[in-house]
């Protein structure tokens, strides 16, 4: 015969068992039993959680109109600027160097080449399979151009030419206008 003692102890197990049972639940829709939960749910709004304090009903916003994000600044795009004010306003933050002109001659090769030629006269392979042939960048017209303006030509294209704001970073950019400079002399 079990004393009082046993009994009880036996008891104190089996409530114990069903405790345990009750905090690892199977059911995805029912919540497992949380101990001490105080730091799991934030006093805060979580980022993805709905918020009626806005009027759209989510905590996280959409930026303020024209930010700029940390690292990122933005280019300036054909309405804000025209080929002339950008020659007056755009100076590059390069200074000469051989170093950066090697740099813009890889850039020309890579990306110009192909239209304007090995030695900028507009000859490039693709002219010779249907594409209309660029101007010549050795010409007065081309030399006389402010750095600025070059910028923006090759950031926003002209006529035919496309944008290579997307190919050529900015730095290079300004590196192959160095190389351009150098072109024909
Ligand atoms: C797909 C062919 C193509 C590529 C690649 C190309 N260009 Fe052009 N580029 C043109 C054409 C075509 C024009 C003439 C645009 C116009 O005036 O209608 C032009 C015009 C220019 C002009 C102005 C010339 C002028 O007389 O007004 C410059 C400067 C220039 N390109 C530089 C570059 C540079 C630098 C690169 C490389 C980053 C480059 N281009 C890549 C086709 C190209």
């Amino acid at each position: 015969m079990m004393d009082m003692k046993s009994i009880i102890k036996l008891g104190i197990v089996v409530v114990l068992l069903f405790g345990l049972q009750k905090c690892f639940t199977n059911d995805p829709r029912e919540l497992n039993v949380e101990f001490i939960p105080e730091m799991v749910h934030s006093v805060a709004y979580d980022a993805f959680a709905e918020n009626p304090n806005y009027p759209n009903g989510q905590t996280l916003q959409m930026p303020v109109k024209g930010t700029v994000a940390r690292g990122f600044l933005p280019e300036y795009s054909d309405g804000e600027l025209t080929e002339e004010l950008a020659g007056n306003m755009l100076k590059s933050p390069i200074e000469n160097s051989d170093k950066h002109i090697a740099r813009g001659e890889w850039v020309y090769r890579n990306y110009c080449q192909v239209c304007h030629g090995m030695t900028g006269l507009g000859d490039g392979p693709v002219t010779k399979r249907g594409v209309p042939p660029p101007p010549s960048l050795l010409l007065d017209k081309v030399k006389n151009m402010k750095d600025g303006q070059l910028y923006f030509i090759i950031s926003n294209g002209k006529g035919n030419m496309a944008s290579y704001r997307s190919q050529v970073q900015r730095e290079d950019r300004w590196k192959v206008i160095q190389y351009l400079r150098t072109m024909g002399n």
